[in-house]
């Protein structure tokens, strides 16, 4: 599987720390100090449809490649506009993607992962060519009297377009705690459909299972590690256990908070936007949270 291009899309309404204190009661210090995040975009016109399209548009745009020539169209998200249809089917009509399959996918925050798992597997058979893209709009998710959650979430979308090529599958250990489902909670059917989280139990479980999950993939160095954003604490508690250099794994969190399944592909776009990924680098991928869920893949750029 080869990255051809990554793009990005994000609501324009900035809200920074400041702007939540005045609503709810935080600080910009307790909210820096705890998780790192300094602003997050909130959705107001976008929608996780929305914003989806314009980053298949952009990498469409980006790789000379024609809707025609798609064979799939994956979207990793856990706050879709509707339940059917899928953003990924609306994305599908809407580019024109005659000969693409569609489905959304929800992993949460590890959705991009495990959809990029996916798609190297259909890569290495049948198919030539798709998108991969993280969209969540989770601020329709978050309860905004809850000063617990409200500081962590934000908006966005971010994806690639990938195309078969001849080296293996990509190495990935994918797995799924769903014992551990009262920990992380949101979009309930009936009653409140509000985070409810237990936020020390994620923060055990990510700093425990991310290093377990990209310990399996074995020793050798990566390049980069891309962990989900979810807190400059816990990936610095993950670099900790894992003895890796810190500026190893980069951050972006402060502009965008945990943007859930668009947070990896985010940091991916930031970072071969501004030339710090370069072709031919490994990149180790790792995302976990709701479900519970964690998943790792290291691929080469
Ligand atoms: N502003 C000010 N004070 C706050 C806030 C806030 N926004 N939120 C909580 N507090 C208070 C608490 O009430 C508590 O006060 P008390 O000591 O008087 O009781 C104090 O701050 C400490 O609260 P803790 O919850 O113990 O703080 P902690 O250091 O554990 O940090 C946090 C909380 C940031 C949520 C942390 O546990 C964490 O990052 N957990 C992981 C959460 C996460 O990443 N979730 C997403 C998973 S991804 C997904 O799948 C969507």
């Amino acid at each position: 599987m080869q990255i051809v291009a990554t793009a990005a899309e994000l609501p324009a309404k900035r809200v920074t720390n400041y702007d939540l204190s005045r609503r709810m009661a935080t600080s910009d210090e307790w909210i820096r100090q705890r998780t790192g995040i300094r602003e997050r975009r909130i959705a107001e016109t976008e929608t996780t449809y929305s914003l989806a399209l314009g980053v298949a548009q952009q990498l469409l745009a980006k790789s000379h490649c024609t809707a025609a020539e798609l064979d799939f169209v994956l979207v990793a998200t856990m706050s879709p506009d509707y339940l059917t249809p899928s953003e990924a089917n609306r994305l599908q009509a809407a580019l024109g993607a005659t000969n693409a399959f569609a489905l959304n996918l929800n992993a949460a925050c590890a959705g991009f992962v495990y959809a990029l798992d996916m798609a190297a597997h259909l890569l290495a058979g049948q198919a030539q060519c798709g998108l991969v893209i993280g969209s969540e709009c989770l601020s329709r998710l978050v309860d905004w009297d809850d000063r617990a959650t409200a500081v962590l979430f934000g908006d966005g979308a971010a994806g690639v377009l990938v195309k078969a090529d001849a080296q293996p599958l990509p190495p990935a250990d994918l797995r799924s705690f769903g014992d551990l489902e009262l920990v992380l909670q949101a979009g309930a059917a009936t009653g409140r459909p509000f985070f409810q989280m237990n936020g020390r139990a994620v923060y055990q479980f990510a700093i425990r299972e991310a290093p377990a999950s990209i310990s399996r993939l074995g020793q050798a160095p990566c390049d980069w590690y891309l962990i989900h954003q979810a807190n400059a604490r816990i990936i610095e508690a993950i670099g900790r256990k894992l003895a890796l250099p810190p500026e190893r794994l980069p951050l972006n969190l402060a502009n965008y908070g945990n943007t859930s399944a668009a947070s990896i592909p985010l940091l991916l776009n930031d970072m071969v936007t501004d030339g710090r990924i370069q072709r031919g680098q490994r990149l180790l991928l790792c995302g976990f949270g709701g479900g519970l869920s964690v998943g790792s893949l290291i691929l080469t750029y």
